[in-house]
């Protein structure tokens, strides 16, 4: 697809985002609703990186880890449309900025794709707390029982899942100790030669330093770089939209190396240090508030 093609198809899907807030059962504003969503959303310079990844691969079965209002996940699904690429979408379905009910709105935006080509899970990947910030900054507030009751309902997932992905993109929580851990176990599910992709790779700086410590673990096993969409900023006619966007696409694309990924998967095994609950999941460890903050300036790419 051609990059002003590509713009057009993302107006599209913007403009369809916008019908399926205005239908929403919400107590908040239709201006609170489109303001939380398009912050929250994927911005088109990063769309832009991702397509001509997932072009260059063509990824077969991919599994998204943060969908929210499943904006991402559309795009996702139109970029690998003349190669049938299934999409996996695992989001909790909890409260994120105001809305209750995220998946209300997966559901809406990519119906055309379910089920053939779009799977959703309300469920949790790799370790996660209980975060109570969205119940009590927004309308109506819930008591914490009530909260950890709707959490303790979610599926929980992690490196020990049966299935395998050749693409696995990677939207969720950006605290260092989140990327990391949802890394490691990510790495388990994913196939050799196979590529996961980070978003929010420049704005949030535990995202950033994850990646630049996997670029020197890694050295030799995977290729490792952090992606812009330069010729998004460049286009004289996209110049608007792209000063809003550019929140950064980390790669990591594992060489096909199978001793390699033996080896590596020994490796975790071993180094693993979180004991899963009885459930098999890993509840209670709250990523540190201050890796939530987006830097100040730009950090070195990786
Ligand atoms: C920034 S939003 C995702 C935006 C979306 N990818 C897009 O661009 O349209 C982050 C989402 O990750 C979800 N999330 C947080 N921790 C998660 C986890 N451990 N597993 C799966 N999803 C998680 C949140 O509930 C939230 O909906």
């Amino acid at each position: 697809m051609e990059l002003e093609e590509s713009y057009e198809l993302f107006t599209r899907l913007r403009q369809q985002m916008l019908v399926q807030l205005k239908a929403m059962d919400t107590p908040h504003s239709f201006a609170e609703c489109i303001e939380h969503a398009l912050s929250g959303s994927i911005k088109f310079s990063d769309c832009h990186v991702v397509q001509q990844l997932l072009e260059a691969h063509k990824p077969k079965r991919c599994l998204e880890i943060g969908s929210f209002l499943g904006f991402s996940t559309r795009w996702l699904l139109e970029c690998g449309t003349s190669w049938n690429m299934h999409v996996t979408a695992v989001d909790p379905n909890v409260r994120h900025r105001v809305f209750d009910n995220p998946r209300w709105m997966v559901e809406g935006m990519n119906a055309p794709f379910i089920p053939d080509r779009l799977e959703i899970i309300s469920g949790f990947f790799g370790a996660h707390g209980v975060w109570m910030d969205d119940y009590t900054r927004y309308l109506p507030h819930r008591p914490e029982e009530w909260v950890k009751a709707l959490f303790a309902d979610r599926v929980e997932l992690d490196g020990s899942w049966d299935r395998t992905f050749d693409c696995i993109y990677i939207d969720a929580d950006h605290s260092y100790a989140s990327v990391t851990d949802g890394f490691r176990h990510a790495l388990r599910l994913l196939e050799p030669g196979g590529m996961m992709l980070f978003h929010d790779a420049l704005s949030w700086k535990g995202v950033n330093q994850a990646l630049r410590e996997f670029k020197v673990e890694f050295d030799g096993t995977a290729r490792v770089e952090i992606l812009d969409g330069t010729d998004v900023f460049a286009h004289p006619k996209l110049q608007s939209e792209a000063i809003k966007s550019g929140d950064g696409i980390g790669l990591f694309k594992l060489r096909k190396q199978s001793n390699a990924m033996v080896e590596l998967a020994a490796e975790l095994e071993s180094s693993s240090e979180q004991e899963p609950d009885a459930h098999g999941g890993y509840r209670n460890q709250s990523p540190k508030k201050d890796d939530r903050r987006p830097p100040a300036t730009r950090p070195v790419r990786v």
